[in-house]
C-alpha cells in the first residue's frame, strides 16, 4: 500500500513536471494564445521535415535539435507529396498575414506546422523546442495537439553585458546570445568601454587597447575598499574580426548587437591611452580621496577601482575628431541602427575648473556644464544621424536638453523614461529600482556572494522582475507608445567569471523575457514559478549551466505570527529536494526532507524558525531561506 502511494506521488510529480500538462506548454515567455486539442503527434524515425531552401538555417537548427534527441530526420522540399499517416514537420508556410516577429504553431493530423517568416519562424522553432518533451513515454516522444498564436508585446527586448570591468571570451558571449535567442530577446547591448578597460580594437588608435585595455590591478573586495588592489595585470579586448563574428552569430539568431561607446564620462581607459582627451592632460589620475591604495599615482591610468571619476572627455575639437574616427570604425563593425553613447555619470567638476570649457560655454551661449554635456551629445548625435544611425543614451542625457532624435534608456528609476516619453522621445525601460539590474543580489541571505548594492539595497529576486510593467501608468495613451521596450543590465564590477554571470542572470532572465514579450493580461506569476520555472531550471541543471537556485516555492519570506501554521512547499527545479530544520541549525541533506505539508505549532510566548535549503539533482544548492513563526515571543536581549 505504501509503495502504491509513493508510486502515485511520483507519477503526480512527473506529470506536474511535464511541459505538456502546463497551460502554456512549458513555454517561456508565455505565448499570447495556447489552445490544446485532443490527440497527439508522436515522433518516430519516419518523420520528414518539409521546408524551402530559404529557411535552411532554421531547418538545420531543428534537425540538430532532433538529432540530439536521437531522431534522425530527412529534409525535403515543401512540394514533396505525403500521405495522411506520414509524420511531417512543415516550416515557414502561410506567413502572409503575420507581423514581423509573429508566429503560429499548429500540431494536428500527424503534422507540425511552424508558421512564420524569418524572426517569426525562428521564434516558432524556439517555442517548439521548449514544448518538446524531455523524456520519451512508452518509447516515443509524444506532443499534444495544440494551436499556438504568438507575437511580442514590445519590439525591443534587451539584455546588456558590461565587459569593461571584467572581460568575457567570445565563446561565452556566444553562449550569452544563445540564452537571449532561446527566450526571444532581440537586442544585445554590449558595453565595450569603461574606466577600467577599453575592450574593442580601434585600428586608428591602437593605444586604446594596448594601454586602455589593460589595468595594473583590481580592487580587492567591496568598493571603496580597504585592502588595496591585487596588483595583477588584468587585460583583454575583442578584435574587430571577433566583434564581427559576434554580430553575425547574433544576426543568425535575430539579435541586433548594440555597441556602447561611453562618453563623455567613464572614459578613464581612453584617457590613460590618450591623455589629451582630458581637460587636464598633465594631471595624475584621481583615484579617490579615501582610497588606501599606495601604488604610484603618477600620470593617467586605467582605473583599478569602481565608481565614478571626474576625469571625463574634454569637449575639444581634438576629442570630437577622435570620437568621430572611433565611431566610424564602430559603425563599420556593427550594422545596428542604434549606437549607445552612454552619457551617464559624467561629473562636471573638471569642466567647471577648465578655462577652456568655461570659454566654450560662453561662446556657444550655453547655460552651464549641463548645457555643455547636451552640446557634446548633440554633436555626436548629429554625426551619427548623418551616417544613418541613431543614438541611445542613459537618462542623464535629459539634463541640459535632449538631443533631437535620441532614445532614452531609463535606469535611475522610471522618471527619465517618463519625461522622455512626454517629450515624444522613444524610451527603453531598464530601471535599477525595479529589478532590472541583474548585478543586484537575489536574496537577503548571508549565503549570497559579493554583489553590488549590499545591505539590502538593490535586492531583486525573479518575482520582483516579473512584477515589473515597463509602461508607466502616469503616461497618456499617446505617450505610452514611446515605450519601445525593456532591458536588464549586467554590470560586472563583482562578476569575474562566466559562472557568476550565469548565477546572476538565471532565473531572472526568464522573468525579463516574459515582461518583454507576453501581453500584460497573460502574465501569471504562479504559473511561471510553479509550472514553467522548474522545467527550465531543470534543463540548466542537466546541462551543467550555473544558476541561482530559487528557494522553496511557497515559503513565506517574512516573520509570521500566530500559533498554528501549515506550510506547503514546492520545488523550484524539477527533481530537486527540499531539506529543512526547525531547531535553528543550518539545513543540509542531513536534515529532514520535505515530503508533505508541514504543520508548525508554536506555543504561546515562543517562536520557531523554519530553515530550508533546496538541493538540485546535480547538487546545486539554494541559499538558506528562513521564516520566523512567532507566537508572542519577546527577545529579552532586545527588551
Ligand atoms: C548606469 O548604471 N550607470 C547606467
Amino acid at each position: 500500500m505504501k509503495k502504491l502511494i509513493l508510486t502515485t506521488v511520483s507519477a503526480f510529480f512527473m506529470l506536474s513536471a511535464n511541459a505538456q500538462t502546463d497551460v502554456n506548454m512549458g513555454i517561456i515567455p508565455a505565448p499570447v494564445s495556447v489552445v490544446k486539442n485532443a490527440g497527439e503527434f508522436t515522433l518516430d524515425k519516419s518523420v520528414l521535415i518539409l521546408a524551402s531552401s530559404s529557411n535552411s538555417q532554421i531547418t538545420n537548427m531543428l534537425r540538430e535539435f532532433l538529432q540530439a534527441k536521437g531522431i534522425t530526420v530527412k529534409v525535403s522540399s515543401l512540394k514533396t507529396p505525403t500521405t495522411a499517416t506520414q509524420k511531417v514537420i512543415i516550416l515557414g508556410v502561410e506567413t502572409e498575414k503575420l507581423d514581423k516577429e509573429a508566429y503560429k504553431i499548429v500540431i494536428k493530423d500527424n503534422r507540425v506546422r511552424l508558421i512564420g517568416a524569418q524572426a517569426g519562424l525562428f521564434y516558432a522553432l524556439q517555442s517548439f523546442m521548449q514544448l518538446f518533451p524531455s523524456e520519451k513515454v512508452n518509447g516515443v516522444y509524444a506532443i499534444q495537439n495544440v494551436e499556438i498564436n504568438d507575437y511580442p508585446r514590445f519590439s525591443y527586448r534587451g539584455l546588456h553585458l558590461d565587459v569593461g570591468r571584467h572581460f568575457f571570451p567570445i565563446s561565452f558571449i556566444k553562449k550569452y546570445i544563445d540564452v537571449m535567442a532561446a527566450y526571444k530577446l532581440n537586442n544585445f547591448h554590449w558595453h565595450l568601454t569603461e574606466d577600467q578597460g577599453w575592450r574593442i580594437e580601434i585600428k586608428k588608435y591602437p593605444k586604446l587597447t594596448e594601454v586602455g585595455g589593460s589595468r595594473n590591478g583590481t580592487i580587492i573586495g567591496v568598493y571603496p575598499g580597504t585592502g588595496g588592489t591585487d596588483n595583477e595585470v588584468y587585460k583583454g579586448y575583442y578584435t574587430q574580426a571577433e566583434a564581427k563574428e559576434i554580430v553575425a552569430y547574433a544576426a543568425a539568431r535575430y539579435i541586433n548587437v548594440i555597441p556602447e561607446i561611453e562618453l563623455p564620462g567613464h572614459g578613464s581607459a581612453a584617457i590613460a591611452a590618450y591623455p589629451e582627451l582630458s581637460a587636464f592632460p598633465e594631471r595624475d589620475t584621481f583615484i579617490g580621496k579615501d582610497w588606501p591604495w599606495s601604488g604610484p599615482r603618477t600620470g593617467k591610468q586605467v582605473q583599478q577601482t569602481w565608481g565614478v571619476f571626474d576625469d571625463i572627455f574634454v569637449p575639444s575639437e581634438n576629442t570630437f575628431k577622435f570620437l568621430e574616427n572611433v565611431l566610424d570604425e564602430v559603425i563599420a563593425i556593427f550594422p545596428s541602427k542604434y549606437i549607445h553613447i552612454g552619457g551617464d555619470e559624467a561629473p562636471k567638476n573638471y569642466w567647471k575648473e577648465s578655462a577652456f570649457c568655461q570659454q566654450l560655454i560662453k561662446e556657444k551661449g550655453l547655460k552651464d556644464e549641463h548645457g555643455l554635456q547636451s552640446y557634446f551629445i548633440q554633436r555626436i548625435e548629429k554625426y551619427l544621424n548623418n551616417k544613418g544611425r541613431s543614438i541611445i543614451g542613459w537618462d542623464e542625457i535629459l539634463e541640459g536638453g535632449l538631443a533631437p532624435n535620441a532614445t532614452v534608456m531609463s535606469w535611475r528609476g522610471e522618471q527619465g523614461g517618463i519625461e522622455a516619453a512626454q517629450q515624444k522621445h522613444d524610451v527603453l525601460m531598464t530601471p535599477s529600482t525595479d529589478g532590472l539590474y541583474f548585478d543586484y543580489k537575489q536574496s537577503l541571505a548571508e549565503d549570497e556572494p559579493l554583489t553590488i548594492g549590499r545591505n539590502g539595497k538593490g535586492y531583486a529576486n525573479y518575482a520582483k522582475v516579473y512584477s515589473y510593467d515597463p509602461v508607466p501608468k502616469v503616461l497618456t495613451e499617446e505617450q505610452k507608445k514611446y515605450i519601445k521596450g525593456v532591458q536588464a543590465n549586467l554590470w560586472t564590477e563583482y562578476i569575474e567569471t562566466p559562472a557568476k554571470v550565469e548565477y546572476m542572470i538565471f532565473p531572472r532572465v526568464y522573468a525579463l523575457s516574459e515582461i518583454a514579450w507576453t501581453p500584460l493580461a497573460k502574465k501569471d506569476l504562479k504559473n511561471f514559478s510553479d509550472e514553467r520555472l522548474p522545467l527550465h531550471l531543470s534543463k540548466l541543471d542537466k546541462m551543467g549551466t550555473n544558476f541561482w537556485v530559487p528557494t522553496a516555492v511557497g515559503q513565506p519570506e517574512k516573520e509570521v505570527t500566530g500559533e498554528n501554521h501549515v506550510v506547503t512547499l514546492q520545488v523550484p527545479v524539477t527533481g530537486a529536494k527540499i531539506f529543512y530544520t526547525l531547531d535553528g541549525f543550518r539545513p543540509s541533506e542531513n536534515a529532514a526532507e520535505y515530503i508533505s505539508a508541514l504543520n508548525i505549532n508554536v506555543p504561546q510566548g515562543k517562536k520557531k524558525i523554519l530553515k530550508t535549503i533546496v538541493i538540485t539533482p546535480s547538487g546545486k544548492r539554494s541559499v538558506v531561506a528562513e521564516t520566523i513563526f512567532n507566537n508572542g515571543f519577546v527577545d529579552v536581549k532586545v527588551k
